[in-house]
């Protein structure tokens, strides 16, 4: 089981800091949600923030490509130090042919469906993902409530990825708290994406992982 931080609403005039705190936090890896304005109404970061942040920690980076053309900026989230690049399923009518191009490009390949896509959409792609993200929002802002009518897609998105013999993990994004997370475990999510859960956490960041992690025990 992974804990991921979601960057989102981070400290962005200290971020540096922020990524040490995660790190210090026990995250298992970072999240940057590039968003562009077009395919949800919010603009984040650019691959150049992302670069600039790759040597501050070790930790894994994934970029949640939350963004119209994914295909035109796949590479820049690579050679910016992403070990993962995710595009959603919504923004490509070339599914296979984008994961193959993340893969030679030397990332792992994931693919996020937003709340309202259906399974249908990973059709020809189911062997060539490397990580399958289930919105449990819809994408474009941070500390909104947790869609928990996501988890029989979840389930069924287990199955179709067992029965392609694919074991990526399934990554829940949107509204994870230590109150609901087991809920998505249940339904067969292994990693878990929190942003306000942890970063706006009262107790701070150390204590809102330790609480996931104990509810996720
Ligand atoms: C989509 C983003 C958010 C973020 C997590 O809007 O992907 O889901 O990562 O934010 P929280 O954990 O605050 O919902």
């Amino acid at each position: 089981m992974q804990i991921i931080a979601s960057v989102l609403g981070a400290d962005y005039g200290n971020l540096a800091d922020e990524l040490r705190d995660l790190r210090d936090a026990g995250v298992d890896a970072v999240q940057w949600d590039v968003m562009d304005a077009h395919f949800v109404p919010n603009l984040t970061f650019g691959a150049d923030v992302v670069a600039a942040c790759r040597p501050v920690v070790d930790l894994p980076f994934e970029a949640h490509l939350m963004i119209e053309h994914p295909e035109r900026w796949f590479e820049a989230y690579v050679e910016a130090g992403c070990q993962t690049v995710i595009p959603h399923a919504e923004t490509t009518d070339d599914l296979p042919g984008l994961l193959r191009s993340i893969r030679e490009a030397g990332a792992k390949a994931g693919v996020a469906l937003n709340p309202e896509t259906g399974l249908e959409a990973l059709e020809g792609a189911v062997d060539l993902i490397d990580l399958l993200v289930v919105m449990t929002v819809n994408p474009g802002f941070g500390g909104q409530g947790y869609i928990a009518e996501m988890e029989p897609k979840i389930t069924a998105a287990r199955r179709l990825l067992d029965e392609a013999g694919n074991h990526a993990p399934i990554e829940v994004d949107g509204g994870i708290k230590a109150h609901n997370i087991a809920r998505p475990a249940a339904a067969g999510a292994e990693h878990f994406i929190s942003g306000s859960g942890i970063l706006a956490h009262p107790d701070g960041k150390a204590a809102a992982v330790t609480e996931l992690r104990a509810a996720l025990a």
